[in-house]
C-alpha cells in the first residue's frame, strides 16, 4: 500500500512503522505527531494497525509510553476540578464478573469527605459496564455537562456518569482500532488508554483496581502486577497520586451478576447486609482512596451509620434517577442445580460472565442494548457445601430463547467435591 503524504512537517508514517517493527524506538516529537496526525485524521486506519500491531509485538518503552500517553491527554481537554471544595480521588477497575463496587464506592468514599468523579463506560463483553447497571434506574441519567459535574461534585460529593466525547479523543479512535484489529491485549496500549481518560478526568488521586483470575482481563499474576505498574508510574508521572491494589476475579463478586440485579446488590451493601467479599473489597478500596486524598476516616463506619446510603439516594436523585423506584422484572426464570452433594470448590467466573451477557445483561457490539433485568443470582459461592440438586444459579431473562445459550457457557464451569476448596486471598498485593 502506497504511503500517505505525511502532514506538513510531519515525518513518512511508514519510516516510524519500520522503527517500531523492527524494535527501534521513537523519539518523543515523533510520538506526539503520531497521536496528534492520527486524531486528527492525517494517518490512514490501515497504518495505525500497522503501527499498534507493532507495538503490540515489540511494546513501548519507557519514555514512548509517557510520551504516548500524554498525547493521548492533550488530544482533548482535561478537566480542572480544582474548584470542587474537596480532595478529589476516583477509583478505576479493569473489569471483572458481578464488579458493582464502584456503586457503592463512590458514595461511600464521598460520606468520608473526598469527592468522587467516576467517568464511566458501557460494557462490552462478559463484564458488565457501570453506566449499564445505573441505567437500569427509571429517570437516572449518565450524560451529565461538565457544569452539573462539578455542581454534584461540590454538593453531593459523588458523580457518576458518562465521559464527554472531549476527553482523550484519541483514545476513542485508537480502541476502536484495537478492536478490529487484534491489538487490545497490549499492557503499553491498555494502560495508556486507561490511565489518559483518568488522568484527563482531572482527579488529583486514582487508586486502580486491577483485576486478575479466569474472569479478569489480566488472567495471570505477572501480567496484572506489570499492568499495574505500568498504570501507576504513568499516574505518578502525570502529577496525579496513584495506587493499585491487586483483587482477584476467578470467582464473581458478590451474589448479583446483571445490571438492575447488581444495583440491588450494591443498595443491600449500604443497608450492612451485602455478601461479605464485596464489602471485602470495597472497604479496601475505600480505605487506599482515603489515604491517597488525605482523609483520615474508616470507611466501615460510614457504611454502617448510614451515611453512604443517604449519599446513594442523593447521587441517583441528582442525576434524575428515583432511588426507591422498582427495577425492572425478568419475564423469565430458571435454574442451575448442584450436580451432587458436597462443597462447591469452583463457580467459574468468566462462564458466569458469558451466561449472564448472552441472557441479555451485556452487549457484543458497543450499539447494542442490554437488557436491565436480566442476569444470575449465585446461590451459592465456593467454599459453602451444597446438597445435590440444590438450586446453585438462578438464570433471569426477558425471553426464553437465550436460555439455552447461558447453559451452555455454564458447561464445566462448576465443581463439587468431597473437600473445600483451599482458602484463597482476596486482595492479593499492593502496587504504589
Ligand atoms: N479498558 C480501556 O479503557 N482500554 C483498554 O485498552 C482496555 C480496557
Amino acid at each position: 500500500m502506497a504511503d500517505r503524504p505525511p502532514a506538513p512537517g510531519g515525518p513518512a508514517v511508514v519510516d516510524l512503522i519500520h522503527v517500531k517493527r523492527d524494535g527501534g524506538t521513537l523519539a518523543a516529537d515523533e510520538v506526539r505527531w503520531l497521536i496528534d496526525a492520527y486524531t486528527g485524521g492525517q494517518i490512514a486506519d490501515e497504518q495505525m494497525s500497522a503501527l499498534l500491531m507493532a507495538i503490540f509485538f515489540r511494546g513501548l518503552a519507557p519514555a514512548e509510553l509517557r510520551e504516548w500517553t500524554a498525547a493521548m491527554i492533550a488530544s482533548g481537554e482535561r478537566l480542572d476540578l480544582s474548584g470542587v471544595g474537596r480532595p478529589t480521588v476516583d477509583k478505576h477497575s479493569t473489569g471483572g464478573v458481578g464488579d458493582k463496587v464502584s456503586l457503592i464506592l463512590a458514595p461511600l468514599v464521598a460520606a468520608c469527605g473526598a469527592a468522587v468523579p467516576q467517568l464511566s463506560g458501557r460494557g462490552l463483553g462478559h463484564t458488565g459496564g457501570t453506566l449499564d447497571k445505573l441505567e437500569s434506574i427509571p429517570g437516572w441519567r449518565a450524560a451529565l455537562s461538565p457544569a452539573e459535574m462539578t455542581a454534584m461534585l461540590s454538593t453531593v460529593g459523588a458523580v457518576i456518569c458518562a465521559a464527554g466525547a472531549g476527553l482523550a479523543p484519541a483514545d476513542r479512535k485508537l480502541y476502536a482500532l484495537r478492536d478490529v484489529t487484534g491489538t487490545v491485549e497490549s499492557i503499553p496500549l491498555i494502560a495508556s488508554s486507561i490511565m489518559s481518560k483518568k488522568i484527563a478526568e482531572g482527579t488529583a488521586a486514582l487508586v486502580l483496581d486491577v483485576k486478575v483470575g479466569s474472569g479478569a482481563f489480566m488472567t495471570d499474576l505477572d501480567s496484572a502486577r506489570e499492568l499495574a505498574r505500568t498504570m501507576v508510574t504513568l499516574g505518578t508521572e502525570q502529577g496525579v497520586r496513584t495506587s493499585a491494589l491487586l483483587t482477584a476475579m476467578d470467582v464473581p463478586l458478590g451474589r448479583a451478576v446483571g445490571n438492575a440485579l447488581e444495583v440491588e446488590e450494591s443498595v443491600a451493601v449500604l443497608r450492612g447486609q451485602g455478601p461479605a467479599d464485596l464489602v471485602e473489597v470495597t472497604l479496601a478500596l475505600a480505605r487506599e482512596m482515603l489515604a491517597l486524598a488525605g482523609i483520615d476516616a474508616d470507611p466501615a463506619d460510614a457504611l454502617a451509620d448510614g451515611r453512604a446510603l443517604a449519599v446513594y439516594r442523593e447521587m441517583i436523585a441528582g442525576q434524575g434517577g428515583d432511588p426507591d423506584a422498582e427495577l425492572p422484572r425478568a419475564a423469565v426464570t430458571d435454574v442451575v442445580t448442584a450436580p451432587a452433594a458436597g462443597w462447591l470448590r469452583r463457580l467459574d467466573a468468566r462462564a458466569v460472565g458469558v451466561a449472564a451477557w448472552r441472557l441479555g445483561a451485556g452487549r457484543a457490539r458497543k450499539e447494542d442494548p442490554v437488557s436491565a433485568a436480566a442476569g444470575i443470582i449465585c446461590h451459592a459461592k465456593p467454599g459453602e457445601k451444597v446438597e445435590a440438586g440444590q438450586p446453585l444459579l438462578e438464570l433471569r431473562a426477558d425471553r426464553d430463547a437465550v436460555l439455552a445459550g447461558a447453559h451452555a457457557a455454564l458447561d464445566g464451569a462448576i465443581d463439587v467435591g468431597p473437600e473445600p476448596p483451599a482458602a484463597s486471598a482476596l486482595i492479593i498485593d499492593r502496587i504504589s
